[in-house]
């Protein structure tokens, strides 16, 4: 089995991949952009910017680390020229906020995590159109501009700016919506900014209080959730399971029970 390199190295590594990839992606925007196809859903999009960009990342990925696994959201696994288990998996989003791409609105970025024996160490989150970029370590701390990212610090969900996202499916959405109709009066408010991954990097510096969807892929949170980890969010789904595709809440430690309450009341995880 091949040996796993620090967290700071996959992170530099990370770094580099996702800048190029940025660069790319807004180039490509400039030029103009258009649904290539859908996925789950008619709304479910991707463009030839998704694609050229993951391919871009794992062709990168696998020059400077040819043993490691790749796990893209265009293509899936990527190959690898060898059957050996790999310690190292990198979870890759090329365009997190696809909508948003498609539509000019500069809320979207490139997510690449690095895993080590299943556990995510290191992470970048970049956005596309504004440059900024948010990067953890396992243990390490969560970072912008050489700034050390420390999440909020309300304690009273009445006060809180609450981000949160809804899935491709009519159906899971109208579920979702039901939720965010009995949530919205006991919060501050609700921010819907389309792409999971930014979104937590937003919470992970203070500019929302606390975060939390169903149905996000691993791509979705591996970045981001290690950004807001390391800036002090609790992360979690719901009933003391793994954040994964059922819920994942981030929320500072005196916000995560009263949020995780209020959301397993109203059945956040169910629904199709
Ligand atoms: C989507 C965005 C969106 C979230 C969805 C994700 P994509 O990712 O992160 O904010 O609500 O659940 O699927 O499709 O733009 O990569």
């Amino acid at each position: 089995m091949d040996s796993a390199p620090p967290p700071q190295e996959l992170l530099e590594i990370a770094i580099d991949v996702a800048r190029d990839a940025a660069a790319t992606a807004h180039r490509m925007r400039a030029e103009g952009v258009s649904v290539a196809a859908t996925k789950s859903t008619v709304t479910d999009v991707v463009t030839a910017a998704d694609r050229a960009v993951e391919r871009q990342i794992t062709d990168a990925l696998r020059r400077l680390r040819p043993d490691d696994a790749v796990l893209g959201e265009e293509y899936g696994a990527a190959e690898r020229g060898t059957d050996a288990p790999a310690r190292v998996r990198w979870i890759v989003d090329p365009i997190d906020g696809t909508v948003n791409y498609l539509y000019g609105l500069p809320h979207c970025g490139v997510s690449i995590a690095a895993e080590v024996d299943g556990e995510v160490v290191a992470g970048v989150v970049r956005n596309i159109h504004t440059g900024d970029e948010w990067t953890a370590t396992l243990g390490g701390g969560a970072w912008r501009d050489g700034r050390r990212l420390r999440c909020s610090t309300e304690t009273d969900l009445g006060q809180a700016l609450v981000i949160t996202g809804f899935g491709y499916d009519p159906s899971r959405r109208a579920h979702q919506a039901r939720v965010v109709a009995e949530l919205i009066p006991q919060v501050r408010d609700i921010r819907r900014l389309g792409a999971a991954a930014v979104d937590l990097c937003v919470v992970a510096e203070g500019r929302a209080d606390a975060y939390y969807e169903k149905g996000l892929a691993a791509w979705d949170q591996a970045a981001g959730g290690l950004v807001a980890a390391e800036a002090g969010l609790v992360i979690g789904g719901l009933k003391g399971l793994a954040p994964g595709p059922d819920m994942v809440i981030a929320a500072p430690p005196a916000l995560f029970g009263p949020l995780h309450d209020r959301l397993a009341e109203l059945d956040a995880s169910g629904g199709p």
